[in-house]
């Protein structure tokens, strides 16, 4: 595995002026000088370079939240790959459920979306997962296996590729799937991880979906769970940190 484990990443979607964002990655920047794991912020694109000055020298990967698949152009309101780069950015966030979900982003668009980011030398963090009502009617895996498919490239390595599944059900909700089907899940994504890339076997894949302090230890000692992505756990550093440690990270 390419990151050491727990890989703990924090989405803090559109939260975070200036000054609460630096106060954040402040405390966590503080804490973050010898880590055993990998822990990761990824503010909103407005405060990447703040933030990632704050970051120093401290181990802390900083990433933006959805990037264009083009590098440049007439696309309004877009932040393309290298402008994450140029910015500070080491990673970005590709497919989240409320960017497919919320703005219609279909799964060509997401590979075609981790291939910019590859392109640009981010590390992508493709997030996965399926609906309540595929969920319910047992659609779960196809829909997985056909996410992965149209996005993870043949040659994607443990370095540039992080999978987050994340049941859209489970997201900001307060429900988690249970341990066994956390497992199972998890297992199925790694079987066809190793299909669908060559590197496969060796690239992290987290949860995320309602991350807590108080799940976080149980979910990350699971079978095939190398960390979670955390979205509103993570804009408390004492939370967000809890959440790391208790994956066994410091
Ligand atoms: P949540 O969000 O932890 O608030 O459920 C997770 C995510 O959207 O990445």
């Amino acid at each position: 595995m390419a990151f050491a484990k727990p890989v703990v990443l924090g989405n803090w979607k559109m939260n975070g002026l200036r000054s609460e964002g630096l106060a954040l990655v402040g405390a966590l920047a503080d804490r973050a000088i010898r880590l055993q794991g990998t822990l990761g912020v990824f503010p909103p694109s407005t405060l990447l370079s703040a933030v990632k000055a704050r970051v120093g020298n401290a181990g802390l990967i900083v990433g933006g939240q959805d990037c264009h698949d083009q590098t440049s152009g007439a696309y309004t309101g877009s932040i393309s790959a290298p402008m994450l780069v140029d910015s500070g950015a080491q990673a970005v966030l590709v497919g989240h459920s409320e960017r497919r979900h919320g703005l219609g982003e279909d799964d060509e668009l997401v590979g075609r979306k981790v291939l910019a980011a590859h392109e640009a030398g981010l590390i992508a963090v493709l997030c996965v997962g399926e609906t309540e009502s595929e969920y319910v009617s047992g659609e779960r895996d196809n829909r997985l296996s056909v996410q992965l498919n149209a996005a993870v490239p043949a040659n994607a390595t443990a370095e540039n590729l992080l999978i987050a599944y994340e049941p859209v059900w489970a997201i900001g909700t307060g429900r988690t799937p249970s341990i066994d089907d956390i497992a199972a899940t998890h297992g199925f994504l790694r079987q066809k991880l190793g299909e669908y890339a060559t590197a496969g076997a060796d690239i992290a894949i987290l949860y995320g979906g309602s991350v807590k302090p108080s799940n976080a230890s149980e979910i990350m000692a699971t079978k095939d769970v190398d960390g979670v992505l955390v979205g509103g756990a993570s804009l408390e550093a004492e939370s967000f940190w809890s959440i790391y440690t208790a994956g066994g990270g410091a």
